[in-house]
């Protein structure tokens, strides 16, 4: 290890592992992609990515056909190609606790220490609690094979779904936890490409490597839960949140992005990241992160009620027998991921209180479908928005920019719209006829 160009194997083939493996290849190294699913590792060996991500399926295919990235369900021969195992398998929220699952990155991290069949090091990728790298690496020294040498340390990714693959050639920063002479060396080889134009490298212990993401979700969930509290005095005081976020913006200390007021965040990360950096700070009486990272989430729950409330309103009190057309599924534009998607969450309350739901999204109509099969889906805005009661905007996706508010309003039966995301042009819907609300700012009469 150290004298050759070291070999890449990447366990769990999920948003992470499958773009990570893709990258690994396109900076030019032998790559194995592991994962438990064959029919996950069927699909990507023919360049078939099953998730929506712009980008990745070209450059998966380019590396599959570049014969430098291959896929496998056999965590041995992955482990035996390979001088780097890079852990990225998921960390959810454990059932009935804000506490992370990290059974499938103790498993990962156990199968690759035990099939250890040469040196290597083995690279944390996972997102997980402060304090699980020191617990895996006394794991690791209990069963990797006499004679063989490794290195456990941390290495957190932070790239965003719908620009992963740009977030992973070509990172704000590159963290490295817990590394020896040898490890720095190797990972910097490793990430030779993105440092060659100036990434950042920022050595740490694995601690520090372990609470850098954390800290960074956490701070992005509360700059999010920080507008939306804002929205809500502006609300009440005739201000307009939209303004007030470009002003803020402008100060570099600040700055625009993260401060769009709406819905509020979800998706499989912001908020079981959270929720686990509660949980990890309270175990270690750290109380001041936990409530405050408490407030941040109930804030940002408060959103979801606050949009469904606003629905209701619109529809007079009740949304019994009431047809509502939705425009989004996914978490966020660009993906088709509906984990912990505040859009589902809401159109799924309002089905519940007797709606007639029917929802459009752009992408994330069928994995929406497989988790809320009792929900109606469209094929189009216009299909959606037929006969409509009200429109609620969920999801800002850049195509709900062009919809002709005009044309639409022969087909609606209330030209009623909520727009929750504050995406849309206020004063276009206004001129056609609509009754137009947005979030944080105050209602036209
Ligand atoms: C997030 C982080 O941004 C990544 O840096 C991190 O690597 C990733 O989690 C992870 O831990 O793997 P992602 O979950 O893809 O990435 O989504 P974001 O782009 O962060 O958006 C999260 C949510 O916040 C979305 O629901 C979005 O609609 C919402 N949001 C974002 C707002 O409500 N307002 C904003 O101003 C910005």
């Amino acid at each position: 290890l150290g004298a050759t160009r070291p070999r890449i194997s990447v366990v769990g083939t999920g948003y992470l592992g499958a773009t990570h493996a893709a990258a690994m290849a396109e900076m030019g190294f032998d790559v194995m992609g592991v994962d438990s699913d064959p029919a996950k590792v069927a699909a990507l060996s023919e360049g078939i990515v099953p998730f929506f991500e712009p980008g990745l399926p070209e450059l998966i295919r380019t590396h599959v056909a570049s014969g430098r990235l291959h896929f496998t369900t056999d965590i041995v021969e992955a482990t035996a190609f390979a001088d780097v195992h890079f852990i990225c398998v998921g960390t959810p929220q454990a059932r009935g606790s804000n506490a992370a699952n990290l059974s499938y990155v103790e498993e990962a991290t156990r199968s690759v220490a035990r099939n250890l069949t040469h040196d290597g090091i083995i690279v944390g990728k996972s997102t997980v609690p402060v304090g699980t790298g020191a617990r895996l690496r006394s794991i690791v020294a209990g069963i990797v094979p006499a004679g063989i040498s490794t290195e456990l340390i941390w290495n957190p990714e932070f790239l965003r779904e719908g620009k992963a693959v740009d977030d992973t050639l070509t990172p704000d920063r590159i963290v490295l936890g817990g590394t020896t002479a040898l490890s720095e060396a190797v990972m910097r080889e490793v990430y030779a490409a993105p440092i060659a134009i100036g990434t950042p490298v920022i050595l740490c212990d694995l601690p520090t490597a372990e609470l850098v993401k954390v800290s960074a979700n956490a701070f992005l969930a509360t700059k999010i839960s920080f507008i939306n509290a804002i929205a809500e005095v502006c609300e009440a005081a005739g201000a307009d949140v939209g303004v007030l976020a470009d002003a803020l913006g402008h100060d570099i200390r600040i700055g625009r992005q993260f401060l769009n007021a709406g819905l509020g965040f979800g998706g499989g990360c912001l908020p079981k990241d959270i929720r686990a950096l509660i949980h990890r700070a309270g175990e270690l009486g750290a109380t001041k992160a936990a409530s405050l990272l408490q407030q941040v989430d109930e804030i940002n729950m408060s959103q979801r009620q606050l949009v469904i409330n606003m629905a209701i309103e619109a529809c007079g009190g009740s949304v019994l027998n009431r047809r509502i057309g939705v425009l989004g599924a996914a978490f966020k534009p660009l993906t088709d991921d509906v984990r912990d998607s505040p859009a589902l969450n809401v159109a799924a309350a309002l089905h519940l209180r007797g709606a007639q739901v029917v929802i459009y999204d752009p992408e994330a109509s069928s994995t929406a479908q497989r988790m809320f099969p009792t929900l109606t889906y469209a094929d189009s805005v216009e299909e959606a928005a037929t006969n409509s009661d009200v429109i609620l905007v969920l999801t800002e996706w850049e195509e709900f920019n062009s919809i002709d508010a005009a044309a639409l309003r022969e087909i609606v039966a209330l030209p009623v719209i909520i727009d929750a995301r504050n995406c849309l042009d206020a004063a276009h819907w206004r001129a056609a006829g609509w009754r137009f609300t947005g979030l944080g700012v105050a209602p036209v009469a």
